[in-house]
């Protein structure tokens, strides 16, 4: 569309976190078309700059879209029964080896169809939405066949249809080893590299893949087996490492030019140093922390200290973490794992958008994505600060004004 005809609209006086940082004064704010067109300080902003635009706000506090770089939000059936097991002394890896965890999952996700999977799956997005997420990444992993790994895959692209999101997809398929592989698993691992992974790249389904590098999981050397495929066919790479032991996954995923290395409670320097190098993120998801009642922080300090940028993400999962309020991970990033509300922030947007590949996202600046939040608090920490819905005054997405009351 000709740039005269594109709608522009401008905030005034609002206080902008820009995906790194708090901009020191109010901010007027202009976005054209699906662009933020322009940025300048109240008291520099001159009205003939946005002739024409119309006001959509004043006051308030502006962020970048929110940044859900790790959920599992497709899935069927739930699994209270095991959150009152693990109330009562039982561990996530006992229930995990006694066929229950993430396969009772599987066998309620295999049941479902498309439809259903979409229908029960809105609701868990409509959730992230009314919460600031402008971009979300879904896994797969809860079908563990090809067919029920891209069926899943398909209702993931698909629900970015339905809704005003951007959602970017992972091939979850080494998740865990499906009952029928028992005692077979380098077979299940190549089902995964010679089948899942170039039929999900052939049909255009996946963005990247992920690995669950545990002893519930996969060992790091069928790991690499995922990932040389994967690179192969040139998906980004993710990891879940060292959420419950230290395998060394994260230095793997680091080896193989990993976007990011995510839980990371058990990561030692020697794994932060890699992921320094190879410029991966550490996705902390502090829902997972929280549920699982884990006591081991990851080594906040050692990621500061080597520069490794921390996203915060839900993790958004039947399992360890089923909430769909990434406000609360700010929180929670803050109370449980010793984030500043800075960082938690940046961990929601700039660094989050990292983690998925895409760095124009997750920032307020001229010339990136005008997917923006404006919320009702006087300053951005107050994000992290108190748990509350409903902050949310308007949710931008590519220039479009989403969600208002
Ligand atoms: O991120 N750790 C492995 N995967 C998920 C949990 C999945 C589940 O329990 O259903 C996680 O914590
Ligand atoms: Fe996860």
């Amino acid at each position: 569309m000709p740039l005269s005809d594109c709608p522009r609209r401008l905030w005034r006086e609002v206080t902008v976190f820009d995906g790194l940082q708090q901009l020191p004064e109010p901010m007027a704010v202009l976005v054209e078309g699906e662009q933020v067109a322009g940025l300048w300080p109240e008291r520099d902003f001159d009205p003939a700059l946005a002739a024409g635009a119309e006001e959509a706000g004043r006051g308030g506090v502006m962020t970048p879209g929110l940044v859900d770089c790790h959920t599992h939000l497709v899935y069927a059936g739930d699994r209270a029964g095991e959150f009152e097991q693990r109330l009562e002394g039982v561990s996530y890896e006992e229930i995990a080896r006694a066929g229950g965890g993430i396969l009772s999952t599987v066998r309620a996700t295999r049941a479902a169809d498309e439809d259903e999977l979409v229908a029960t799956s809105l609701p868990r997005l409509d959730a992230l939405l009314a919460d600031g997420v402008t971009t979300v990444e879904i896994k797969s992993g809860y079908g563990l066949t090809l067919a029920d790994e891209l069926k899943m895959l398909r209702v993931a692209r698909r629900l970015g249809e339905l809704r005003p999101v951007r959602v970017t997809t992972t091939l979850l398929g080494a998740h865990a080893l499906p009952p029928e592989y028992a005692g077979r698993a380098d077979d299940y691992v190549a089902l995964v590299c010679e089948q899942m992974i170039p039929a999900a790249v052939e049909a255009g389904l996946a963005d990247a893949v992920d690995v669950f590098c545990e002893g519930i999981g996969f060992s790091p050397a069928q790991c690499e087996r995922v990932y040389q495929a994967a690179s192969t066919h040139g998906l980004a790479i993710k990891a879940h490492a060292e959420q419950l032991s230290n395998l060394g996954g994260s230095a793997l995923a680091a080896k193989y030019g990993a976007l990011s290395a995510d839980h990371v409670e058990y990561l030692d320097e020697a794994g932060v140093q890699a992921m320094a190098e190879a410029g991966t993120v550490a996705v902390l998801l502090p829902g997972a922390f929280h549920v699982l009642r884990e006591t081991l922080v990851p080594p906040i300090e050692l990621l500061r200290r080597y520069g490794v940028p921390m996203a915060v993400a839900s993790d958004a999962n039947p399992g360890t973490s089923p909430i769909c309020m990434p406000s609360l991970m700010a929180n929670l990033a803050c109370t449980l794992l010793r984030l500043t509300p800075r960082e938690a922030l940046a961990g929601m947007t700039a660094h989050a958008a990292r983690a998925l590949g895409l760095p124009e996202l997750g920032r307020i600046a001229v010339g990136a994505p005008a997917d923006l939040c404006l919320w009702d608090i006087r300053q951005p920490a107050e994000l992290a600060y108190a748990v509350q819905a409903g902050r949310l005054r308007q949710r931008i997405f590519k220039g479009a004004i989403t969600h208002a009351r």
